[in-house]
């Protein structure tokens, strides 16, 4: 999702430091001198993009565009899969464009579809044909779920009954679906089908649990918390697990802050907890958890990355929160040379922090079970971009350096809390709205989608954030050191630059997720551009090969939506994209300005899942 609020800073402390006040020129074009100086002697630049191998992408690009309709390049076609409303099982009733209870929303598949993961069935195997795909609902448009609710509008046309089936809408589903000779279906009734709601029990783990800043009326054990939501990205773990990210968290929250829990105040204002009645305060108003002023802390319960078993349906999820706490946009898992367990996430807000996790245990690939509670222990660090193309991995360490009682934290539990304070003080950089992260297959390179940030000012610009007023955003390529990811030092540079005519990428703008296919080429699907050049967001590729990588566009979402979860089979010739919020900006159901995916004048826009295959079941991509 990308929110006006997404753009504006809660991080006070915006000022680049003046190492960095540097272009990407003086980056490529200054390296040596930087290095021979000895800043950073340890450190061996590596140029972006020269690693690679990948296969070229043989397609013919869609045109740009801005229409009611979904867009393909030729050759390639997309089925719907999965709509907002879906049964999931045997005795869900069908979807209802008027209303809905949430007994009917907890049997249907949510709306406001984001990242989409694939687990082959058998469970380890690679079968493309037959699998889980888990998605993240992030957000609702409240006034396209219901009939008679006005875009905009506050706690009007909403009931108590319309509160919680908007509560059994949101988080995360899984679904067993199945390719065949009439193309991709879901399963009904399946063992696995399963919804996650903003009110599913989910555990708490980690050097946070239990605190007492987790702990609330309806918890005082600060164990156990009610619910997941704003699921934007997330990850799969090499075990089998899904991680969803919970990233504008704050939407939900309304009410002030009461006299007994002022000590909160500046760690609810960073995290945009603002006491505001914005268009969920009818959360506040129905459900006593979302109003401030009589739980408040319960916001602190919120802003996780959550794991889910998808292969168990009775099992319950676990929020993680070693992983730290913040606007999570993505956790994305790669295994180090020794099999720790690295998880980079983005934190997406303008001005916020890139962080990665590395456990303390190795992963054992073969017992599932020992590796249940490996998100538990481990280091979180935060990044500290260097002038010339260096980095630094910062720990979020309780008692080291600032992080002590004389800054307000008096344990591990309060660094994870207050992540993105601790990550301030340390000297981590701020970033143009850290998005998603894939990890190059190959080469071991790390691609970060920052999306824009329209706020950075001239004085503001540095190498990794080369522009003011950056309404297009940038993708930044990390080389660990050694390509060894649980290293503290590593080089980066820019690889593509969006929105910008001469690097070729006046019509790219906004990149948020980004996924590598089999053939190691990257896939990056765009929220904004709509906003930001007047096209459709869509789904590009590229190879990354060359200093300007080429891109070209498989596909354009309709007017008001954005593409969302860009999710490979293994073999590559499937591709499920969500698409996310169609018409999100019409009035009310009846005025919809576009009526994807059924395209019925009796329904309201859907989010649904698409898959995308090319007409020959070839690799997408060629
Ligand atoms: Fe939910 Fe940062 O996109
Ligand atoms: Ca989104
Ligand atoms: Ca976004
Ligand atoms: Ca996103």
């Amino acid at each position: 999702m990308d929110t006006k609020s997404d753009s504006i800073p809660t991080n006070a402390s915006t000022a680049t430091p003046l190492a960095m006040l540097i272009s990407r020129r003086a980056v490529l074009g200054g390296l040596g001198a930087v290095a021979a100086a000895g800043m950073f002697p340890r450190l061996a630049f590596s140029a972006p993009n020269l690693e690679t191998s990948a296969q070229a992408l043989s397609f013919t690009p869609v045109a740009p565009g801005l229409d009611k309709q979904l867009g393909i390049a030729p050759g390639y076609g997309a089925e719907v899969l999965l709509r907002f409303g879906d049964a999931l099982t045997a005795d869900a009733p069908a979807y209802n464009p008027q209303d809905r209870s949430a007994e009917d929303q907890n049997q249907q598949f949510g709306t406001g579809c984001d990242y989409i993961a694939y687990f082959p069935l058998p469970a380890g195997s690679t079968n493309s044909n037959h699998g889980l795909l888990v998605v993240n609902h992030e957000f609702s448009n409240t006034h396209l779920m219901f009939a008679g609710v006005e875009k905009n509008e506050v706690l009007g046309g909403m009931t108590p009954a319309r509160t919680a089936a908007e509560q059994a809408a949101l988080g995360v589903s899984v679904v067993e679906v199945k390719r065949g000779a009439g193309g991709w279906s879901y399963v009904q009734n399946s063992q696995y089908n399963r919804r996650i709601t903003a009110q599913s029990y989910i555990r708490l783990s980690g050097a946070a649990a239990g605190d007492k800043r987790l702990q609330t009326h309806g918890d005082p054990s600060g164990r156990l918390v009610r619910g997941t939501f704003g699921n934007c990205a997330g990850g799969q773990t090499p075990w089998g697990t899904y991680l969803t990210c919970e990233e504008n968290i704050n939407f939900f929250f309304s009410g002030a802050l009461p006299k007994s829990a002022l000590e909160e105040t500046e760690n609810h204002r960073r995290m945009g907890v603002t006491g505001r009645r914005g268009g969920y305060a009818h959360w506040g108003r129905d459900d006593s958890r979302f109003d401030v002023s009589v739980e408040p802390r319960e916001a602190n319960r919120f802003g996780w990355v959550v794991e889910i078993d998808p292969f168990d349906a009775s099992s319950t999820p676990v929020k993680r929160t070693a992983l730290g706490r913040f606007k999570h946009e993505s956790a994305t898992v790669v295994l180090s040379a020794d099999n720790r367990v690295v998880v980079y996430s983005g934190d997406d807000q303008a001005f916020e922090f890139l962080y990665k996790f590395v456990s303390s245990k190795r992963y054992n690939p073969l017992n599932r079970a020992a590796n249940r509670d490996i998100l538990d222990s481990g280091t979180l660090y935060v990044a500290e971009f260097l002038v010339g193309g260096g980095l630094r991995w910062l720990p979020l360490q309780y008692g080291q350096g600032v992080l002590t009682p004389e800054n307000g934290f008096n344990s591990q539990a309060d660094v994870l809390i207050e992540a993105r304070r601790a990550a301030t003080l340390l000297g981590a950089t701020p970033l143009d709205r850290p998005e998603d992260i894939a990890v190059h297959p190959q080469t071991g390179a790390v691609y970060v989608a920052l999306t824009k940030n329209a706020a950075r000012k001239q004085a503001q610009v540095d190498g990794v954030n080369p522009r003011a007023d950056n309404r297009f955003g940038q993708i930044v390529a990390i080389f660990p050191e050694r390509k060894n990811h649980t290293a503290t030092t590593a080089t980066w540079d820019i690889a593509i630059l969006a929105g910008d005519e001469e690097s070729g990428t006046a019509e790219f703008a906004n990149p948020d997720n980004l996924t590598f296919d089999p053939a190691g080429r990257l896939w990056i699907a765009t929220d904004g551009a709509e906003d930001s050049i007047g096209f459709a967001d869509g789904v590009f590729a590229t190879t990354l090969i060359g200093e300007n990588p080429a891109l070209k566009q498989l596909l354009r979402v309709p007017e008001g939506a954005e593409a969302t979860g860009p999710c490979f089979t293994p073999d590559g010739t499937t591709l499920f994209v969500s698409i996310q919020h169609p018409a999100a900006d019409s009035e009310n159901q009846a005025a919809a300005r576009s009526r994807f995916p059924d395209y019925d004048p009796a329904l309201p826009a859907r989010a649904a899942i698409i898959a995308v295959r090319h007409n020959d079941g070839l690799p997408v991509g060629g």
